[in-house]
């Protein structure tokens, strides 16, 4: 299928000039470490939340070279409340490597930056338009969601080869005057768009800079888009945490695999089976009330158990309030230590 020719950029770095965001603190460098950083926060975390967490990172971890030489329990306690721990991880690896291969330097391609760890094409796109202009294009959920809408692409994005079109799309759709001044603006304003404008339900389509070459406004069905078949299958998983406490009001914590959920971050003791936990329980044991943490492909029905005066299972240690404030702890388990602290 043709899709049509358009000039979005136009258009696009225009509103962004008047109407985008332009005082968050990422948009006030071309230091592509603080992109980056910038980047991998904001990929599955909102603006609002990122602000906070992004001065701390950048006050403890001023540069690439000081985030690779900390120990990955500093990181990931920093990370701490963000989600998506897999982020923090890649992160700490990203910084190792520019060091080693780039002498702590980050490449000023597009495709070298997707080379390296946790940088996908989306993002490797970002941080060469942003700190070098490059003609590349990005393609997140946001960005996703306008250019199918204007370009009227819908084709299922389920399917490989789709994809692949929609960024030759994308391709085609970049700035071709004042590239240097446009393609930070232009890139920033598609994103911005996608929050603010072109959202996933009712969106904002009067006060679209693309109305007028909109094709799912002018099919009246810009909810429609993008299309995709593919749906996410959620499942539902039970954890018992066993909440040991000794006399000194500190919990017995563990460090999770390097694999799997909250990969190595601290944590009570997990059991999947509940009748496993028993020969720590007795009766003095208080079961608190369970709850449902959310996360990607899953939802973790969490059982907290309050137990006092034994010796936990495994390996571990003895954690007290200042030590665990200090550890990298999944938001739910931090909330339930800090809560019967
Ligand atoms: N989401 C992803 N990248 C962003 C950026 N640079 N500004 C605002 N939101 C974003």
């Amino acid at each position: 299928m043709l899709w049509p020719r358009l000039d979005i950029a136009t258009p696009v770095v225009r509103w962004q000039v008047q109407h985008g965001r332009q005082s968050l603190p990422w948009q006030q460098t071309r230091d592509p470490y603080r992109v980056w950083l910038s980047e991998i926060m904001l990929q599955q975390t909102q603006v609002v939340t990122v602000l906070d967490y992004y001065g701390r990172f950048l006050a403890r971890f001023p540069d690439v070279a000081a985030l690779a030489a900390a120990p990955q329990d500093e990181v990931l306690a920093l990370w701490s409340g963000l989600g998506y721990y897999s982020r923090a991880r890649n992160l700490h690896r990203c910084a190792q490597q520019v060091l080693a291969q780039y002498g702590g330097v980050f490449p000023a391609t597009a495709a070298q930056l997707a080379e390296l760890p946790g940088i996908g094409r989306s993002t490797a796109g970002a941080i060469a338009a942003f700190c070098f202009s490059e003609r590349v294009p990005i393609l997140d959920a946001n960005v996703r969601r306008v250019l199918t809408r204007v370009l009227g692409f819908d084709a299922d994005l389920a399917q490989a080869r789709n994809e692949r079109q929609l960024w030759e799309q994308a391709q085609a759709l970049l700035p071709t005057d004042d590239v240097a001044q446009a393609m930070p603006r232009y890139t920033q304003g598609l994103m911005d768009l996608g929050a603010m404008v072109c959202l996933p339900r009712q969106p904002h389509c009067n006060a679209c800079p693309l109305q007028a070459q909109c094709a799912a406004l002018r099919a009246g069905t810009p909810e429609r888009f993008p299309v995709r078949t593919r749906r996410l299958q959620r499942r539902a998983q039970s954890w018992w945490l066993l909440l040991a406490r000794n006399a000194e009001g500190e919990f017995w914590l563990q460090r999770r695999p390097s694999t799997g959920i909250w990969a190595s971050l601290y944590c009570p003791p997990v059991f999947e089976d509940e009748a496993d936990m028993a020969p720590w329980v007795d009766a003095r044991a208080q079961h608190l009330p369970a709850f449902v943490h959310v996360l990607t492909h899953r939802d973790l029905h969490l059982h907290p158990v309050l137990v006092a005066g034994i010796q936990p299972p495994g390996e571990g240690r003895w954690c007290s309030a200042a030590q665990w404030a200090a550890l990298g702890l999944p938001a739910p388990v931090r909330k339930l230590l800090d809560a019967w602290n």
